[in-house]
């Protein structure tokens, strides 16, 4: 499966380090070729001569000595992908803010091919909002993070901050390799989140839609190659991918607006919850409570999804979402067909742990040709891969 790839590891000084040389052999019984670099620091928690026999490659340490200089470039330049593991806090710090002050660093600022972490460190130390910057700022840079896992600790606490496992990390790697850019060229639009109808300056219409299934369509398209256009309602997500182009939008006419103008894509995803109405009347001032009931006069919005439908151009490819109470299949069929989407998603209420604010969703997926496929509860950023999977499809 790694065949003839070549990794470069760095490893920093963390007590993680000591399950550096199960990841090194398996990664080598795979086919990979190995170069190392340590810190000073990581040297005390697993030994260069132990990494080094595994690797079948001498481990690099020092940025010169008296007779000769580590090429760190030509190191970056060597390999397909960098990975960097364990990563400790004060490594981070120093790749976050460009430090430079060992091969280790050196590298890392030379390479040219994509760099994938592993973090380690105690809890207190990864909640703390400058580790948590560091990692932003990482992930601004391009750098893909394996997430901690949650667990015992070297402190003796049991929390988050554990490196993810060899397995996990070699996981990781493979599926990069697996990954190709199938999307790559292609223009793809998402909307996602809810959106806010103001009734006056303090109030709105709004509902519970966070974003996150959108969000991590949005991050599988850019995975593959894809230059992305999230147009995002109100939202507490993050997103800090540097091919993702983000759009904020408020009011339902606001993502429409967005929409339109990026009109031209091969691939539009709608899977905001965008109100069907909205007041008539926004009024300028707070309105004030009457001695009896109160009536607010709403009309439609423009349906965006509808809209690219009636708009939609040969070999641009329009999905919908649906999500519903009852009748699921019917009225996600309706749907289908009344907008003119080439695929449905359809997530029920019914289903427990899938919808609004969840970790997880199952959705079905409907297709213009009359094609069905239920799928099982998933994570979201599964579920996107599969929403993901049926649209390269459709392409
Ligand atoms: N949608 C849209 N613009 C709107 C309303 C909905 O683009 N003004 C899109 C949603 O993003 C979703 C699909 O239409 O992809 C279905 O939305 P939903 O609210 O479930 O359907 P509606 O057509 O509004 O029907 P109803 O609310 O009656 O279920």
């Amino acid at each position: 499966m790694l065949k003839g790839k070549k990794i470069l590891i760095g490893v920093t000084g963390s007590i993680a380090a000591y399950k550096m040389p199960l990841l090194v052999r398996q990664l080598v019984k795979e086919g990979a070729e190995i170069r190392l670099v340590m810190t000073q620091a990581a040297k005390d928690f697993v030994s260069p001569l132990t990494l080094s026999t595994l690797a079948r490659s001498p481990v690099l340490n020092q940025l010169f000595d008296e007779a000769s200089w580590a090429n760190h470039v030509a190191l970056g330049r060597w390999a397909d992908v960098m990975l960097i593991a364990p990563l400790s806090c004060n490594s981070l710090s120093k790749m976050a803010n460009g430090g430079c002050d060992n091969l280790l660093l050196a590298t890392y600022l030379s390479a040219t091919c994509p760099v994938v972490v592993a973090p380690a460190m105690d809890e207190d130390m990864w909640h703390h909002p400058s580790t948590m910057e560091n990692i932003d700022r990482l992930k601004k840079h391009g750098c893909t993070i394996i997430p901690v896992g949650y667990g015992e600790l070297a402190s003796g606490l049991v929390g988050e901050g554990r490196m993810a496992e060899p397995e996990e990390i070699a996981a990781y790697i493979k599926e990069f390799f697996a990954t190709k850019e199938t999307l790559k060229g292609k223009k793809a639009l998402v909307t996602a989140g809810p959106t806010y109808e103001s009734i006056d300056p303090v109030r709105f219409i709004g509902n519970h839609s966070s974003g996150k299934m959108g969000y991590a369509i949005a991050e599988e398209l850019a995975r593959r190659g894809a230059s992305v256009t999230l147009v995002s309602g109100p939202v507490s997500i993050k997103c800090n991918n540097p091919k993702i182009e983000v759009l904020k939008s408020t009011s339902a006419a606001q993502m429409a607006a967005h929409c339109f103008d990026h009109a031209d894509y091969d691939i539009a995803v709608m899977a905001a919850a965008v109100a069907d109405y909205t007041p008539v009347e926004v009024s300028s001032q707070k309105i004030k409570k009457g001695d009896g009931d109160f009536t607010l006069v709403l009309k439609k919005t423009e349906d965006i999804l509808a809209t690219l439908g009636d708009r939609k151009k040969e070999g641009q490819v329009l999905v919908g979402f649906a999500l519903e109470t009852q009748n699921e299949r019917e009225n996600a069929l309706k749907k289908l067909q009344s907008k003119n989407a080439d695929l449905l998603v359809l997530n029920s209420l019914q289903d427990a742990g899938a919808g609004f604010g969840t970790d997880t969703n199952r959705v079905n997926l409907y297709y213009k040709d009359g094609r069905e496929i239920s799928f099982d509860l998933k994570s979201k950023d599964e579920v996107a891969k599969d929403i993901v999977d049926a649209i390269t499809e459709l392409l």
